[in-house]
């Protein structure tokens, strides 16, 4: 196995444009939250989960009993993974994807496919996927949309994977459906294969808390639970979790701020004669072609994180989107880098 690399170590006083986190913070409704109704006593006690369950299932317009609380959607992958996945069973992801579908499956011994997203548009293939899935796949993972790529798949095809593919476990992750306004949770009854995963690590700003929701039918919570801690997520995580989404103004102002933010670098890129794919999420994927490790090093240099993603495609850089001033320095930066040559 290739082994994750995480982010490095000091990044909380840089730029942050590398791993797609909120670039401001959380609300301070979260962190008052915290201070507010934490008292020594609750840390001595193993975390409860009854309020924060009937809370964020109001809140997701959900059963209380039709989503697992994980520790972030890493655990949600891993946990559904373990739940459905044994050696050798046929596993079918996207390339290139989150890379902790593969890691996880290649973990559990599955057998691993890979499609790739179209070439040039790096647009869903779902003619390929659905020509992919065989009676004996037993878990398809998709991120929608999709990281690094931006891209994602509609309604229709997701509604056409769930039907080609009824007894494998379907994931539809959705770390940045706030920006992309597409979910599947609506379609949650009427498939029980359907699996969605949401995050409080992206725009809600709560990336080092760890927590997420896994949501499916009550029958299948059943399952996942027997392959998960029963105390993965901790008290202070929960309780942040309620408060963040009592506070839906923050993440409206939030979303808003970046979609403009967006646009300014689409501009910004264009101005540059940088390739890229636009993107429903809040990070853009550019080509910067031979130069691409060259300008991560140099804005890192001078204070800016973005992500080498050439690994995967040749040339292509990650760049997160932030505010419309974070995006105006990076711009500045950039500019001046690139037409050094
Ligand atoms: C598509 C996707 N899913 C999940 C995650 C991880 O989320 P979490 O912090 O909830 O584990 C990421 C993080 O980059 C991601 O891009």
């Amino acid at each position: 196995m290739a082994p994750y690399h995480p982010p490095s170590g000091g990044r909380g006083d840089k730029l942050r444009l590398d791993f797609n986190e909120n670039t401001i913070g959380c609300s301070e409704k979260v962190t008052q939250f915290l201070v507010e109704h934490l008292v020594e006593n609750d840390l001595a006690v193993y975390p409860e989960y009854s309020a924060a369950r009937r809370e964020l299932a109001a809140f997701f317009r959900v059963g209380e009993d039709e989503f697992a609380l994980t520790n972030g959607t890493d655990e949600a992958i891993q946990v559904l993974i373990n739940t459905y996945v044994d050696d050798d069973d046929d596993v079918l992801i996207l390339k290139p994807a989150y890379a902790m579908y593969k890691f996880y499956a290649e973990v559990a011994g599955a057998s691993v496919r890979e499609i790739a997203y179209r070439l040039g548009s790096l647009a869903f293939p779902i003619a390929e996927l659905l020509g992919a899935i065989r009676p004996e796949t037993k878990a398809i993972l998709i991120s929608n949309p999709n990281n690094p790529t931006g891209t994602g798949v509609d309604h229709e095809g997701i509604i056409r994977i769930l039907k080609r593919a009824p007894h494998a476990a379907v994931l539809i992750d959705e770390a940045y459906y706030e920006f992309s306004g597409v979910t599947a949770l609506g379609m949650l009854k009427e498939y029980p294969n359907l699996f969605v995963s949401r995050t409080f690590s992206k725009v809600y700003g709560m990336a080092a808390l760890r927590i997420g929701c896994l949501f499916t039918q009550a029958a299948n919570v059943a399952w996942l639970q027997k392959a998960q801690s029963p105390y993965s997520v901790n008290a202070l995580a929960v309780l942040a979790a309620r408060a963040a989404i009592r506070d839906t103004q923050y993440i409206e102002r939030y979303v808003g701020e970046i979609l403009a933010a967006r646009e300014l670098l689409y501009v910004g890129l264009e101005k540059l004669n940088i390739p890229y794919i636009k993107s429903q999420g809040n990070f853009v994927l550019t080509q910067m072609g031979d130069r691409a490790i060259e300008i991560r090093d140099a804005l890192r240099a001078r204070g800016v994180l973005v992500r080498d993603r050439s690994y995967e495609i040749d040339g292509c850089v990650r760049i997160t989107v932030g505010t419309k001033d974070q995006m105006r320095h990076l711009l500045k930066e950039l500019e001046d880098l690139w037409r050094r040559k």
